[in-house]
């Protein structure tokens, strides 16, 4: 579409009238599409998903707070699917080394998940959490990480 091309073109994203540069090229993880932050929920725009834009790093991995955060949101919002300690229901465990996607082995990769869907149930989490939120998310799963530390690939 041509939104999508001049999206591009332009490395711009609109978020709730802001503009932001990105500098990661964040695309949706079956198919591939140019992810469109237009349809953000508000909020999220915040300083550090304004930074994960530009090098595709979650500033909260390691933040106490943050992680504590991340888990009350991830309570209401993925439990439900993904089990309480995230060791999987319906959908996969998200605290071993073993993804379906390989690439949610990077916060790239977990976020364009978590922002765009996957398959099935898996739909889009940005109708119910903005983008700073589901940052906050990716760092609690970070922290419960049972799996080979050779494999986390979002340390390197
Ligand atoms: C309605 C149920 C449901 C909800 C709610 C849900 N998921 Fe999922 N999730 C699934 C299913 C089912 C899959 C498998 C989809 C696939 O294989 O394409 C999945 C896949 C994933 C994957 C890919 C895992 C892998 O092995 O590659 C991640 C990451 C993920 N979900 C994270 C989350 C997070 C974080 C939340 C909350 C913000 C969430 N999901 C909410 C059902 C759900």
């Amino acid at each position: 579409m041509n939104i999508k091309v001049l999206a591009v073109a332009a490395g711009i994203v609109s978020m709730s009238s802001v503009s932001v540069q990105a500098d990661v090229d964040f695309r949706h993880a079956i198919e591939g599409t140019v992810l469109d932050f237009s349809f953000a929920k508000k909020g999220g725009n915040t300083p550090g998903f304004k930074k994960f834009l530009v090098d595709g790093k979650n500033p909260y991995n390691g933040d106490k707070d943050a992680i504590q955060e991340g888990h009350d949101l991830y309570m209401p919002a993925c439990s439900g699917c993904h089990g309480h300690e995230a060791e999987g229901k319906l959908g996969p465990g998200l605290a071993d080394d073993y993804w379906t996607y390989p690439a949610a082995e990077t916060d790239k990769g977990l976020f364009e998940i978590l922002y765009g869907g996957a398959k099935g149930m898996m739909g889009p989490q940005n109708v119910n959490l903005n983008t700073d939120e589901m940052l906050h998310i990716m760092a609690w799963m970070r922290d419960i990480y049972k799996g080979d530390p050779k494999k986390a690939k979002w340390l390197k």
